[in-house]
């Protein structure tokens, strides 16, 4: 069977409190949209349409750059959940297949959960829901079912009996429906309900008047946290950051202690790094085997070869690409440059928009001077050069291979290969001066 995905974004998300759009807000490190589209590729999707509505500019051009214009539907004013699968059916037209909906504010979905429901179609249901045990269940809608797990018809908090609310079973928000009946249950939804909306959740005892059947596939609570406010996007991070600490663990990389170490959906650590506590991974980092991040350092956007050792206390940025067997100690900054294999800067150096060759050294404090106020400039070093300590090389600035820089230089002029750059006041030595000073500074107080 042929699959689509149609994909709700177009809720104002008032419950965040917040300017941003609410599926804008990130979990690992990335929008709670990405994290959709991401699981409809997963599932292989033919269409994937988008669901928004006009109140937020920067969503729309997000939703224009993902998946272009002819898979936006747009929701305005937004109505309820059933009005925004309505307002996508005309880009399904001529779709033959199983839809699934997805709530673009429930992040952790994996994708075999939704496989499962894809399959309940298969094998003859209609309408196949997705289920949890909720602990809490709060605001979520209610899946009443029969004995024989026929699903019934699904009630929103708001509308339920107090029986109703008794019920744990909840509604994770995942639907998949045939192509064939969407349209007519869609047509025949109303908004007699709490909210004055229309639910989409309605079309399941809709169905059941039609004839169709509906099933609830269970799954588990933890990977359906729908976000709806501040604190569920807390815990939908610490979810998130929980299994990755575990993949993570299963996968053969020590974490010192788990709880204080957190990753981006994309981070990957290869096997036998050890990760110290107090370590923050952004987007786009790539940690190679056997390297040691020492506490408290932040990394994004950058790769740390094989047997590297970083911090404590280093910030790695975008762009930061160190070889294998480098050392980035503590209060080092490296950003936007390439750090060649045994290379070393080990404390209080910034590091911006340049080259370090195979097994140069940066002495403490060493600055390239990287930006004149306009514009941004390259420090070049060649292999095995020595940098003495609190020197500023400004930069756009080539040291050659093996060449020398004295301690506290500032470097304005290129050095060749092999030299020595010594740039700073020559010492000035008076024998005696000390003493005689003394002399005189004493007897002029006691003169007072
Ligand atoms: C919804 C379900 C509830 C389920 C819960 C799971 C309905 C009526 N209720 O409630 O049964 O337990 O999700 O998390 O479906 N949206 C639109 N247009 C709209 C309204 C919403 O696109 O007019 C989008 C939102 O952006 C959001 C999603 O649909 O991504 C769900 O809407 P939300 O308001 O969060 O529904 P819940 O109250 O969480
Ligand atoms: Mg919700």
């Amino acid at each position: 069977m042929q699959r689509s995905a149609v994909i709700l974004a177009a809720g104002k998300g008032t419950r965040m409190r917040s300017d941003t759009t609410k599926v804008l807000h990130k979990v690992g490190g990335r929008s709670m949209l990405d994290w959709s589209l991401a699981l409809a590729q997963d599932l292989n999707c033919d269409r994937q349409i988008l669901v928004i509505s006009t109140h937020s500019e920067e969503l729309r051009h997000i939703a224009n750059e993902r998946v272009g214009e002819n898979q936006i539907a747009i929701q305005d004013p937004p109505q309820g959940t059933g009005h925004a699968v309505q307002c996508a059916t005309p880009a399904l037209e001529g779709f033959d297949g199983a839809v699934i909906v997805l709530y673009a504010d429930t992040p952790l979905l994996p994708a075999d959960a939704v496989v499962q429901a894809f399959e309940a179609l298969e094998s003859g249901a209609h309408i196949a829901v997705l289920g949890f045990d909720a602990n809490e269940p709060g605001g979520y809608g209610r899946l009443i079912c029969e004995p024989n797990g026929d699903l019934v018809r699904i009630v929103e908090a708001k509308d339920a009996s107090p029986d109703e609310l008794a019920v744990g079973f909840c509604n994770s928000g995942v639907m998949a429906v045939h192509s064939k009946h969407l349209k007519s249950l869609l047509d025949q939804l109303d908004n007699n309900n709490a909210n004055g909306e229309y639910y989409l959740t309605d079309i399941v005892s809709i169905g059941r008047k039609n004839g169709l059947k509906s099933v609830a596939v269970r799954c588990e609570e933890s990977d359906v946290l729908g976000v709806n406010s501040r604190v569920q996007l807390a815990e939908a991070e610490a979810e998130f950051q929980k299994k990755q600490r575990i993949k993570f663990m299963e996968d053969g990389v020590t974490l010192i202690d788990p709880a204080s170490v957190f990753f981006s959906f994309d981070t990957q650590v290869q096997r036998d790094v050890i990760i110290e506590p107090n370590v923050v991974f952004g987007p786009g980092v790539r940690v190679e085997q056997g390297v040691q991040i020492r506490a408290f350092s932040h990394l994004e956007g950058c790769t740390v070869g094989e047997g590297s050792m970083v911090g404590p206390y280093a910030r790695l940025r975008p762009g930061a690409e160190l070889g294998h067997g480098v050392h980035i100690g503590n209060f080092v900054e490296v950003k936007n440059t390439k750090v060649g294999d045994g290379a070393k800067a080990n404390h209080l150096s910034y590091l911006g928009d340049g080259e370090v060759g195979e097994r140069s050294n940066i002495g403490a404090g060493t600055i390239f001077c990287n930006y004149d106020g306009y514009f941004k400039h390259k420090t070049l070093i060649g292999k095995d050069v020595f940098v003495g300590s609190n020197s500023s090389l400004v930069a756009p600035v080539t040291l050659g291979d093996t060449s020398f820089v004295g301690t506290g230089s500032v470097v304005t002029e290129d050095v060749p290969e092999g030299a020595l750059a010594l740039a700073r006041g020559r010492q000035v030595v008076k024998a005696d001066w000390a003493v005689d000073y003394h002399r005189s500074m004493k007897a002029k107080k006691e003169g007072q």
